[in-house]
């Protein structure tokens, strides 16, 4: 099924006056969210659209279907739209930049920097969770991004070397650049493909990091990733992998949530994160036992949490973020087909006034699996 672009039903039955729209398809069995989305021009599943539209023929005695409705739908999830080719039309071929939003834009690559700071911060420091490194060990961060894993990993440890690769050559230079300012000989970083096999001998790494891969790499390219990476682990040597629980965060601003249930259904939409029905990333439900299936032991969890309410310090550095997200993100969800340019400005508006509400709550929640590579 596509999305449909159809016949202006619902803005007729405003135009109409038709407000009793809402408690009528509630007593339908329908959620009210569901209808003001509808009412809003979003997206919504076709079992909730159709209930909607018979819930209206039996009340006006019109015939309401989906084929004289302009109702934007989501469509089943299909394996076809796995190859939608979303963000790869400037890039060559030899390397894809699978990412959802444009590397290379300097509004990017500052949000990338921010965001670091904060996330590490909350997980406990850059290695938290990992007991032991030898001295020397080898590590390496992928689709490292500007860089400030390994650079704060290089500070921490300067007995060891700490390698990231990203596809963007413009990270590459920025992160190369920034552990040259802070003298890290012991750091360095390459252009590389992860959806490609590495250039790196079997069994170089004693750890292999990285985060926020959701949105990089697609469902059907995360199994050969994974044997890649135990491929240039050393037998024992650890893998940690760390992606948001929820989108970006839980909050208490309905636009907030609205944009970031738009971008769930975008990335399943477009073969990213494991979700069943696009309700949410389904991500960190399924990495523990996609370690334990590529043949990883000792397999353990550890949950963070970012709490961002108005009274919180980390209040401004997430509200930066979303701004910064949100202009960035649009192109990904019209392309997706989820969402128009002017539902995310329509949203965005009203955020910006719910975030900044004395109310306003936040909590993002974000997961680290680790796993050990199988000893010889
Ligand atoms: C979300 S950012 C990574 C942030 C970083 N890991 C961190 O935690 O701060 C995604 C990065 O993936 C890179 N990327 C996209 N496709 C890639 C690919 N196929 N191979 C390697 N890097 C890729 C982008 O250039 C971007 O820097």
């Amino acid at each position: 099924m596509q999305v449909s672009n159809k016949k202006p039903m619902l803005a007729d039955i405003r135009g109409q006056q038709y407000f009793d729209v809402p408690a009528l398809a509630v007593s339908a069995g329908v959620n009210e969210s569901v209808i003001n989305r509808m009412l809003s021009g979003l997206p919504v599943q076709l079992y909730q659209a159709e209930l909607v539209l018979s819930a209206l023929s039996d009340e006006t005695g019109k015939n309401y279907t989906l084929d004289n409705v302009d109702v934007v739908l989501i469509p089943e999830h299909n394996d076809d739209t796995e190859d939608l080719n979303l963000m790869t039309d400037d890039v060559t071929k030899e390397q894809t930049n699978t990412y959802i939003l444009d590397a290379e834009s300097p509004t990017e690559m500052a949000r990338l920097i921010d965001l670091h700071r904060v996330v590490t911060q909350a997980m406990g420091g850059p290695l938290a969770g990992v007991s032991e490194l030898p001295p020397e060990a080898k590590v390496l961060d992928m689709a490292c991004g500007p860089g400030g894993w390994v650079c704060d990993v290089a500070f921490e440890r300067p007995d060891i070397e700490v390698a990231g690769i990203d596809v963007s050559k413009i990270m590459v230079e920025y992160a190369y650049a920034c552990a040259r300012t802070q003298q890290l000989s012991n750091a360095s970083f390459g252009v590389m493909d992860i959806t490609q096999p590495l250039d790196f001998s079997d069994g170089t790494f004693d750890l292999v990091n990285a985060r926020f891969l959701v949105g990089v790499l697609r469902r059907k390219s995360w199994g050969q990733f994974l044997a890649e990476c135990t491929r240039i682990l050393k037998p024992g040597g650890i893998l940690r992998l760390t992606e948001p629980i929820d989108a970006a965060g839980i909050t208490t601003s309905t636009a907030y949530e609205s944009l970031s249930l738009l971008v769930c259904q975008a990335f399943w939409r477009c073969g990213y994160g494991f979700s069943m029905n696009g309700y949410t990333l389904g991500m960190t439900t399924r990495l523990p036992r996609m370690l334990r299936q590529a043949g990883y032991h000792d397999v353990r969890c550890m949950a963070h949490t970012l709490e961002f309410s108005v009274d919180c310090h980390l209040w401004k550095d997430l509200y930066n973020n979303a701004l910064a997200g949100s202009s960035l993100i649009h192109p990904f969800l019209e392309k997706a087909g989820v969402a128009t340019q002017q539902d995310v400005e329509r949203l965005v508006a009203r955020m910006h006034l719910e975030w900044l509400s004395e109310e306003f709550c936040g909590m993002w929640h974000l997961m680290t699996v680790l796993g050990e590579n199988q000893k010889l």
